[in-house]
């Protein structure tokens, strides 16, 4: 059996300290250890960006990353995004409000890739936000409602 590991981390701003093994993904180790399920675990090859969370800032694929690399880390997943009262951020708001959501599950890493292009670019094009999602695939809804949702909340 694998050693286990402490982790320190600060998750949507809360400091947790999960028992890890070392190649333990972060992914699981939010939805399974932490009960962040909002993280999806899609393809599980980098392929699809549902499982994109904010690491210091910075798009990551939990996926593809392990527990033990991000240690000291602070992260923002999906349900960290509302504000502290409950209430929506803009950019949900803007998803609800296009009609961006349809099964749900991309948009979490939709909502993080546009939080990340915003925070960098708060105006963006329309080509500028099609090529920061490029690695964010979605089933349903064609792109252009999500794209249209973000171009709103351009400054
Ligand atoms: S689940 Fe990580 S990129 Fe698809
Ligand atoms: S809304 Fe279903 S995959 Fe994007």
């Amino acid at each position: 059996m694998m050693t286990k590991r402490r982790v320190t981390l600060t998750v949507n701003g809360e400091h947790v300290e999960p028992l890890v093994e070392a190649n333990a993904l972060l992914v699981n180790v939010l939805r399974e250890e932490l009960q962040l399920t909002g993280t999806k675990y899609c393809c599980g090859t980098g392929q699809c960006g549902g499982c994109t969370v904010l690491v210091n800032g910075e798009p990551i694929l939990s996926c593809l990353t392990l527990a033990v690399a991000v240690d000291g880390a602070d992260i923002l997943t999906i349900e960290g995004v509302a504000k502290p009262d409950g209430s929506l951020d803009p950019i949900q708001e803007a998803f609800l409000d296009h009609g961006a959501v349809q099964c749900g599950f991309c948009t979490p890493g939709m909502i993080l890739m546009a939080k990340d292009l915003l925070a960098h670019d708060p105006s963006p094009s329309e080509e500028r936000i099609r090529e920061h999602l490029r690695g964010n695939l979605c089933r349903c809804t064609g792109y252009h409602r999500i794209v249209k949702a973000i171009g709103s909340c351009g400054q």
